[in-house]
């Protein structure tokens, strides 16, 4: 890679990075970083690749979503095991739906960082700095603990790598625990339609697997879990000192997929900088603001080989512009590049309640997903993913869904500290939605009209091949 190095991002600016008011404290965490051992493999990182080369033919489906922004204080295991068993649950609704392997990529074991629109927010009468995720500061609000403390850095590496640990000893037990389990692991709240429609999935998928086994083929695959970690590429004094060289390649062993945020994805920005030389796939989160000549440079600098499965678009226009879709579709398309599609809907959709509360509304989420899937269809590109900010719990922070929680729940146990989420209800009732406009089994009736889907959602054509 011509001219760059794990810190030639240096020459570059650097945007949403930590003011740190002393250089030696970092330096000595950078130090202990550089030292401690990658938190994932190279081959873990080369299998996802694999994976997501299929995922850009349309053959499997990647399913990628966690906190917003994740938190020391839920390293716990009983938190570790709802997430995972969240993603677990809806992985299961995609992939007997649509009948494809789902690449299970969940935002943790590292999303520890923030970009922020507003460097400082008024609180009590005082500026103090914004909270920016635990990696930086802490998001209790005073201009004491809103500093920028660099021996963050350093936990975060601590709590992805506990996080990680606990979800390497689940991944163990596969799937087994849901399909075995005796009772439903739903929430009171999840609206009947859902449960039952859970419930017949359940039963659907015992059905197949016994059948499989009657006829002596091995169903093992179902007792084991390939789950890959995933967080934005944000701070990269943290991503520089986990970057390692093995095999002529560099790697960032922070984590096995890493995003560059519609913020800082600037062509002649430090965190392109970075991303360019690393061998981990890599997304770039796109808004309807993007340039098109921009957009085929990108391409260029972070993939110059075309290496198959090595970029993820995920797109977060909003339901009102993601019409615009069509143009970005066309762009890449016409440039040669291949590249996974996945779609954010929930960046682009955030809305003021009238209590002053970030939302989205699951109708608007839907939206986008609808228009995302038909301007992709348009192209014959496959929709390779989703990328949701989901939790397992019951909180109450997006409106809408079977569930009908209106701007007036959101009091009720609105528990993020960044962007609002699904809750348990809401995030299976998307992963139905999603089969249900991808043309798949959904034992959820949609509340959307079914879409003609082109043949390109569930196979490879040439043309995209190509
Ligand atoms: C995020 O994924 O939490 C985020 C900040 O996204 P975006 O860069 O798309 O705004
Ligand atoms: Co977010």
């Amino acid at each position: 890679m011509t001219g760059w190095s794990p810190d030639s991002w240096r020459k570059k600016v650097a945007l949403q990075q930590p003011s740190y008011a002393c250089g030696e404290k970092l330096d000595e965490v950078k130090r202990n970083l550089s030292s401690w051992p990658g938190l994932v493999s190279v081959p873990e990182i080369q299998s996802l690749k694999q994976h997501f080369s299929l995922a850009a033919q349309g053959q499997a489906f990647l399913l990628q979503g966690g906190d917003c922004a994740e938190r020391f204080r839920d390293c716990t295991p009983e938190v570790i095991a709802s997430k995972l068993q969240i993603l677990k649950q809806m992985a299961l609704i995609i992939g007997w739906g649509l009948e494809k392997p789902v690449i299970k990529v969940g935002r943790i074991a590292g999303q520890y960082g923030k970009p922020r629109s507003q460097a400082f927010e008024l609180c009590a009468q005082q500026e103090i700095p914004v909270y920016r995720g635990d990696a930086v500061n802490d998001f209790h609000p005073s201009f004491g603990a809103r500093t920028h403390d660099p021996a963050r850095l350093g936990l975060a590496y601590q709590f992805s790598s506990m996080t990680l640990n606990f979800m390497r000893t689940l991944s163990k037990q596969g799937f087994s625990d849901l399909l075995n389990s005796k009772t439903i692991p739903l929430a009171p709240s999840v609206p009947h339609a859902v449960v039952s429609a859970y419930q017949k999935t359940m039963e659907d998928i015992k059905g197949a697997l016994g059948f499989m086994e009657s006829m002596g083929v091995d169903a093992a695959a179902i007792s084991s879990l390939e789950f890959f970690t995933s967080h934005e590429g944000l701070l990269l004094d943290y991503e520089e000192a986990l970057t390692r060289r093995s095999n002529g390649s560099w790697y960032d062993l922070s984590a096995h997929m890493l995003w560059i945020g519609e913020r800082t994805r600037s062509l002649d920005g430090a965190h392109m900088e970075f991303f360019r030389g690393v061998a981990n796939p890599i997304g770039i989160k796109i808004g309807p603001d993007f340039s098109g000549s921009e957009v085929v440079k990108m391409l260029d600098q972070l993939n110059p080989d075309h290496e198959a499965g090595k970029v993820v678009f995920i797109t977060r226009f909003g339901a009102d512009r993601a019409e615009g879709i069509h143009a970005l579709a066309r762009e890449v398309k016409a440039s040669g590049h291949q590249v996974v599609w996945s779609s954010d809907p929930m960046h682009g959709n955030s809305e003021m309640s009238t209590s002053g509360k970030k939302t989205r509304s699951v109708s608007k989420i839907l939206s986008e997903l609808q228009t995302t899937v038909l301007a992709l269809n348009d192209h014959r590109l496959p929709l390779g993913g989703v990328h949701f900010e989901l939790t397992s719990d019951d909180v109450t922070e997006c409106i809408g869904g079977l569930a009908r929680l209106g701007h007036q729940d959101l009091d009720l146990r609105y528990e993020t500290w960044c962007d609002p989420r699904l809750n348990q209800a809401q995030a299976l009732e998307m992963a139905f939605s999603l089969v249900d406009v991808l043309g798949g089994k959904s034992h959820l009736e949609s509340t959307f009209p079914k879409l003609t889907i082109k043949s390109s959602q569930t196979s490879a054509p040439t043309d995209v091949l190509s």
